[in-house]
């Protein structure tokens, strides 16, 4: 039994062999263990004779078993070793990095161009205070301009700001009526509008406000033809239009020339050769006055913008819907947009 055992433990090539063996040999009906069962049938003189050879043989053969599998087990590791080996030459994969969402970027043009004509950048509340969506801005409770349809309402005092005026309110407050306010806001407005091409329940607006001693109206038209000219391209021309909201008087609405250039020359994008871009207007005595400024004193510019249709125009993109979708495709084209 031991010289047999022992060539094929020699011969194993896998620890299963090995494992096989040892079951034929030492396992309950192996071989040997046959053999020390059978002892019984021995005679008295017998019996130590062949019990030292019988378990000389067993440590013999355990003690084989043993070494080999240490082998065949280190075997095992440098096969797989082998196998798993990294090939470090190999090009790395490249790694799809992110980058500012679109309006993102428009938002950061422009208050860049803003700070460095000397305005801060404000904030404000996406879930507002009727009082300063409304009534601050000369929106009293049973003003028509004030249409319960395009609201979400939260409670009766409570709602998702329709535009970022209120900021215009919070910031005057803020500075208690005997200092110079000069900021824009960025921020998300809620209407409830159905969702298509061209409206987004949730959109962005920049608001502007300056107030001081002698702002005038031909400051508001400067400022905005920096804006047009910086935004659109130096070619462009601004007009306003006359125009009515409760909180600027006068209001003016604002126009930018459009031009549209190709290979062949270049054509107006609409047929007045105008489009509107923004709102705007001096800031109405009352809510100056509600915000504790004296107009007698002071007086103020406001506007209030759209990055999203500023994105769509200066891009070219047809729905408003895309911006919120976010599909990587469309994003990443806009990635190193400036
Ligand atoms: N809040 C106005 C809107 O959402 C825009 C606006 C802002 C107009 C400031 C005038 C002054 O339409």
């Amino acid at each position: 039994i031991q010289e047999e055992t022992l060539n094929k433990i020699k011969n194993a090539y896998s620890l299963n062999e090995l494992q096989d063996i040892k079951v034929e040999v030492l396992g309950k009906k192996g071989s040997l263990t046959g053999v020390l069962r059978g002892m019984g049938k021995l005679s008295k003189e017998e019996r130590p004779v062949v019990g030292e050879i019988a378990n000389k043989v067993r440590e013999t053969i355990s003690a084989q078993i043993e070494t080999k599998s240490d082998v065949l087990e280190e075997k095992v590791l440098e096969e797989q070793l082998e196998k798993e080996t990294l090939d470090v030459t190999l090009p790395g994969r490249p790694v799809q990095a992110g980058g500012p969402h679109l309006l993102t970027s428009i938002i950061e043009d422009i208050e860049d161009l803003f700070i460095g004509m000397g305005f801060e950048i404000k904030e404000g509340p996406e879930v507002e205070t009727d009082y300063y969506n409304f009534e601050a801005l000369n929106l009293p409770k049973d003003h028509p301009a004030r249409d319960m349809q395009d609201t979400f309402y939260l409670t009766n005092e409570l709602l998702l700001r329709t535009h970022t005026s209120p900021v215009q309110a919070r910031t005057m407050n803020q500075y208690e009526g005997n200092q110079p306010v000069k900021m824009i806001c960025p921020g998300k407005v809620y209407r409830r509008d159905t969702d298509d091409a061209t409206h987004s329940h949730q959109f962005t607006q920049i608001e502007g406000l300056y107030v001081d001693k002698n702002v005038r109206m031909s400051d508001l038209k400067g400022i905005l033809d920096r804006f047009a000219k910086k935004m659109f391209g130096q070619d462009r021309e601004i007009r306003l239009r006359p125009s009515f909201f409760p909180f600027t008087e006068p209001s003016v609405e604002m126009d930018i020339s459009c031009k549209v250039c190709n290979g062949e020359g270049c054509s107006v994008c609409k047929q007045s050769g105008w489009i509107e871009i923004l709102g705007a207007g001096m800031v109405h005595p009352r809510v100056l006055e509600m915000a504790g400024y004296d107009p007698e004193v002071y007086s103020g510019f406001a506007f209030g913008m759209g990055p999203d249709r500023i994105a769509m125009l200066k891009y070219g993109i047809d729905d408003i819907r895309q911006f919120y979708t976010n599909d990587v495709r469309f994003l990443r084209q806009y990635h190193h947009a400036k």
